[in-house]
């Protein structure tokens, strides 16, 4: 099989004419950058987490089926160059964004981190190798990504399926604080259907019960690695890294961490996949 392309968590052959085979491998990823240590069995948990959603969601999606425990055969597309992010919750680089001033979303002034938005908004980026920029609606369109009606299309999509998700993952005690889609559209009929993957890399989930406002959230997913990476300063060594044009060295992660961050992967997966 021809092997084209490697992400940070996938690697993604050529299946046949139509189809591609991805493979979800055990890597992690956080800030942008690839970690050196592997989570070993996260691969497997990724993937059927995302036959889950594709199973479970009422969108077309790209699935054709499984063809191991850690890879998917999909549909090729020809790909949305968008992250379609929906967000429940003000939290991280909405949060952030927030701080600095930018009101743009139509939030509220003097909102706490972690509040609930008074309905899920869009907030989109960009696809980029290096990081990923938001992107307004009107950007969109000048940009000429996608046509008014097909954003029109892209965004009720992924709103309904944030609600959808958000719906399931309340019902088993979960927050589902936000989720990124991607799109892409069917070369057979032209169809926009959901692409990509769906699982703990897409989406910050929430344990309800240790839900509090104006506070951090514990978190069962890669929130938890992002805050160890803060704790021992690889935050910091990204900005400098970035300032000086260097590549930042992401550090070896230690046992514990990595055995705390599959259990966080398989409990989400246990509580909301399995019956
Ligand atoms: N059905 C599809 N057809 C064609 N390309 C797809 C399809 N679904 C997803 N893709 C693309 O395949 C790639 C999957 O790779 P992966 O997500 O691992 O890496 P990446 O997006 O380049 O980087 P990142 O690690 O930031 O996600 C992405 O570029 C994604 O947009
Ligand atoms: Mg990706």
């Amino acid at each position: 099989m021809k092997f084209i392309h490697s992400g940070k968590v996938k690697d993604v052959y050529e299946f046949d004419g139509k189809n591609l085979l991805f493979h979800f491998t055990d890597r992690v990823s956080a800030y942008d950058v690839r970690m050196i240590t592997d989570i070993k069995g996260k691969g497997e948990i990724l993937c059927k987490f995302a036959e889950f959603w594709f199973k479970s969601l009422d969108s077309k999606n790209h699935m054709v089926r499984l063809e191991d425990k850690d890879k998917m055969v999909v549909k090729k597309l020809r790909m949305i160059p968008l992250e379609c992010v929906v967000r429940g919750y003000l939290y991280g680089s909405l949060y952030e964004r927030y701080k600095d001033g930018d009101y743009e979303m139509g939030l509220e002034p003097n909102m706490q981190i972690a509040s609930k938005l008074k309905e899920p908004i869009f907030d989109p980026t960009t696809k980029s190798n290096i990081h990923d920029q938001p992107i307004s609606e009107n950007q969109i369109l000048e940009k000429k990504i996608l046509t008014d009606d097909k954003l029109r299309t892209v965004k009720d999509t992924s709103l309904r399926l944030y609600k959808q998700m958000s719906g399931l993952a309340n019902d088993k005690g979960f927050i589902m604080a936000d989720v990124k889609f991607e799109f892409g559209e069917d070369p057979d009929s032209d169809e926009i259907i959901l692409a990509d993957s769906l699982g703990p890399d897409e989406f910050r989930m929430w344990i309800k019960d240790s839900y509090k406002s104006g506070e951090k959230q514990e978190s069962y997913d890669k929130q938890y690695l992002r805050d160890w990476l803060t704790k021992v300063g690889f935050r910091d060594n990204i900005s400098n890294a970035a300032k000086s044009g260097k590549k930042p060295v992401p550090p070896e992660l230690p046992a514990t961490v990595v055995q705390e961050l599959l259990n966080r992967y398989s409990y989400v997966y246990r509580k909301i996949a399995k019956l």
